[in-house]
């Protein structure tokens, strides 16, 4: 199976490489960072993205952030690590991974404290490490779970990129895919375009199509028409957060393919690791939503859809209530509703 490393340390330079996200599918560019304004940058521009990438990219964001500071007071350096870790959190409000994986890093730092500036350093370097390899684990884990639910043969819908390029390795809805294609399930899927970025058409049937996946892109608007044409047999999605009833935040439209999927009796499954499910978060009121550049929608890639004088909304992410999600596949097994319990019970 092909696996795809969006984020990952170069340490001959500690160097943070990313391949630029924003340019595919036309230019496969690498980048090399090593400034926290940079990799601040580059997550707040989508140049990396997906949950568990941002996660990643922060991991190895806050080490290279922190790795030249000259101290040997334990409280400077922390203050100094704290800083930069706001500054990061900064980047983007919804994933939680990313505030998931500098609180990692902050709790390696304080398990630490009593050792020497430099041994501080080279442990925040191995955490951020582990994030990467438990990412590329997951995501094997995610893809059994998820294929236990499929049949060879199946039409499947899938929405944003959930994939490689959003992990570190199989993705999490895509993760199905990816493993019954090596054992010939010859699964049909269908890819929304994913307004306004495009994340579905740029990057979703770029690996699917490499791994040598059936895939078609549609637009938004397409999905009801293939679902009443009975081209879909289940939705797989990813998630940006899950908050402890399992109303989930993911890309903007999520919920409408939710809904649809609903009404055509298909299953809708989320699938993510479980470092996206917010404890904190009770219910997806309280998820904060990204709102980005009205400019994404009405000047998108550099060509005008829109006049200038109108105003454009752009939310980056919706919530799917609870009650439209049929199951939550997680590298720890399938959530089931009512989700309230079922959650709760993995972190048990
Ligand atoms: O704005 P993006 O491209 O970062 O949004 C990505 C998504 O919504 C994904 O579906 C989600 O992060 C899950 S990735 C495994």
């Amino acid at each position: 199976m092909m696996t795809i490393v969006p984020a990952h340390l170069n340490e001959a330079n500690d160097k943070l490489v990313l391949l630029d996200q924003t340019l595919l599918p036309v230019e496969e560019k690498f980048l090399e960072l090593d400034k926290v304004e940079d990799i601040w940058e580059a997550i707040k521009k989508l140049r990396v993205r997906g949950a568990p990438a941002i996660g990643v990219a922060a991991g190895f964001g806050i080490y290279l952030a922190v790795k030249d500071f000259e101290t040997d007071n334990f409280n400077e350096f922390e203050a100094f690590f704290l800083k930069n870790k706001k500054y990061l959190a900064s980047s983007r409000p919804t994933a939680v991974n990313l505030f998931w994986a500098l609180d990692r890093m902050t709790y390696r730092l304080q398990v630490e404290q009593n050792k020497s500036i430099k041994e501080i350093k080279e442990a925040l370097l191995e955490e951020s490490q582990k994030i990467l390899v438990e990412d590329q684990a997951m995501g094997r884990k995610i893809g059994e779970y998820g294929l236990s639910l499929l049949q060879p043969g199946m039409g499947l819908l899938t929405h944003c990129n959930a994939g490689g390029l959003a992990t570190s390795g199989f993705g999490t809805a895509l993760a199905p895919m990816y493993l019954g294609h090596s054992k010939k399930y010859d699964f049909k899927v269908f890819a929304d375009e994913t307004r306004p970025l495009l994340q579905g058409s740029r990057l979703t049937t770029w690996e699917l199509d490499q791994a040598g996946i059936d895939v078609t892109v549609i637009t938004d608007n397409m999905a009801s028409m293939v679902m009443k044409e009975g081209k879909i047999d289940a939705v797989l999605v990813g998630c940006d957060r899950v908050a402890a009833n399992g109303d989930t935040a993911n890309k903007i439209g999520t919920s409408g393919v939710a809904i649809l999927a609903k009404e055509y009796g298909i299953p809708m499954y989320v699938l993510g690791p479980t470092s996206t499910i917010d404890l904190n978060t009770p219910t997806g009121n309280e998820i904060e939503i990204e709102l980005r550049e009205p400019e994404e929608i009405g000047n998108g890639f550099g060509r005008r859809t829109a006049p200038e004088s109108v105003k454009a909304y752009n939310p980056a992410f919706d919530v799917t209530d609870a009650k439209y999600i049929t199951a939550i596949i997680t590298e720890k097994g399938v959530l089931y509703p009512p989700f309230t319990e079922s959650i709760k019970k993995i972190f048990e």
